[in-house]
């Protein structure tokens, strides 16, 4: 039996640091476990612009500890009004790693987000031009369609158009939850890849709805039915180089989420290794984690592994029920329950 892990240091390609005083408490996190993280841009208002973003990874840096190495790979929020040249400018001058399309009012914060996917089709073409990376949160948001059918109907009415109309764009379907999706990355080529978070391949709805409603299993997209998780689960410690690391790390006070109109999203950063690692020893697959954590995302992205590594144990840690950020609580994803694995270093 495996008992300890040592890899190249994992990545986070999909997280929400927030801003402010929040993003302070919450950076340090993150850049103890991981080298580099894809940071979304869905603050209010929204980092639309080169300067904007530039401006965000300077107070993201000064969140960062003394002695830590960790960079912050930003990304621009794509609006029906993105200005392609400032894309293509900020993404030359190494400010932005990738550009990120929310349907409008797909998920928190995304009320500017693109109204008319199709409206945004010269900006794709820029950017397939430009070889900048596509970060989709994959949902239609029509009222008409049930919330746990959104990801597979916005496969069906957008992104297969979008990956057939653009066949070079680099296309990373973010946060996949069904069987669905992972059929369509497979399906699809080389630059279509996905993220998978922790919660996806620990829980199905029934962990959101059953012995009462549990707010904070609650994330958008939501957790599927069993089936699907079983998907994730497979696509993960399959070994394809098409999905990796991405916990969608997405802190909102515990206070927000335990509300008549609780937010969505899951703190998923403190322990995310430890969450990741579970599964794959659970599936029999440790020899697979370091694809996922470490190394499919950089190729797919085309950056250099981290050099350094990081090592797990098999060890009992008890995830504490709650945390602070600002003075106020979080709620961690598995607060109050105990892993296996440790986060050694
Ligand atoms: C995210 C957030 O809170 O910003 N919430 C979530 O449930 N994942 C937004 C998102 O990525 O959808
Ligand atoms: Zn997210």
């Amino acid at each position: 039996m495996t008992d300890s892990l040592t890899i190249h240091r994992p990545d986070d390609w999909h997280l929400h640091f927030r801003d402010g005083a929040i993003m302070r408490d919450v950076v340090p996190f993150t850049a103890r476990q991981f080298g580099r993280a894809i940071v979304m841009p869905n603050l209010t208002p929204p980092v639309t612009t080169t300067a904007l973003a530039a401006a965000y990874r300077d107070r993201i840096m000064v969140a960062v500890p003394e002695g830590v190495s960790f960079t912050p790979l930003m990304t621009c929020y794509l609006t029906d009004t993105t200005d392609a040249d400032d894309l293509a400018r900020g993404a030359a001058t190494g400010v932005f790693t990738a550009a990120k399309m929310y349907p409008a009012n797909a998920t928190t914060n995304s009320a500017a987000g693109v109204s008319n996917i199709e409206n945004l089709y010269p900006v794709l073409a820029r950017m397939e031009a430009d070889d900048i990376v596509l970060c989709i949160h994959g949902e239609v948001t029509d009222h008409d369609i049930d919330v746990f059918d959104r990801e597979k109907e916005f496969i069906d009415r957008h992104l297969r158009g979008l990956v057939a109309n653009f066949p070079k764009l680099r296309v990373v379907f973010e946060h996949i939850t069904t069987s669905d999706a992972v059929d369509f990355v497979l399906a699809s080529g080389p630059q279509v890849a996905a993220t998978i978070t922790p919660q996806h391949l620990h829980i199905n709805r029934n962990a959101m709805l059953v012995g009462g409603i549990q707010p904070h299993n609650y994330c958008l997209p939501v957790a599927k039915r069993e089936t699907h998780r079983l998907a994730l689960r497979k696509a993960a410690t399959g070994g394809s180089g098409k999905f990796f690391l991405g916990t969608d790390s997405a802190p909102h006070l515990k206070r927000d989420k335990e509300s008549a109109c609780g937010c969505a999203g899951i703190f998923g950063a403190p322990y995310a290794l430890e969450s990741y690692i579970t599964v794959f020893d659970e599936e029999c697959a440790l020899d697979q984690f370091e694809g996922f954590a470490s190394l499919h995302g950089p190729a797919f992205y085309r950056l250099p592994v981290n050099e350094d590594t990081v090592t797990l144990e098999r060890a009992e840690v008890a995830v504490p029920a709650c945390l602070h950020v600002t003075g106020e609580e979080i709620v961690p994803w598995h607060g109050g329950q105990v892993l296996g694995w440790r986060f050694v270093g």
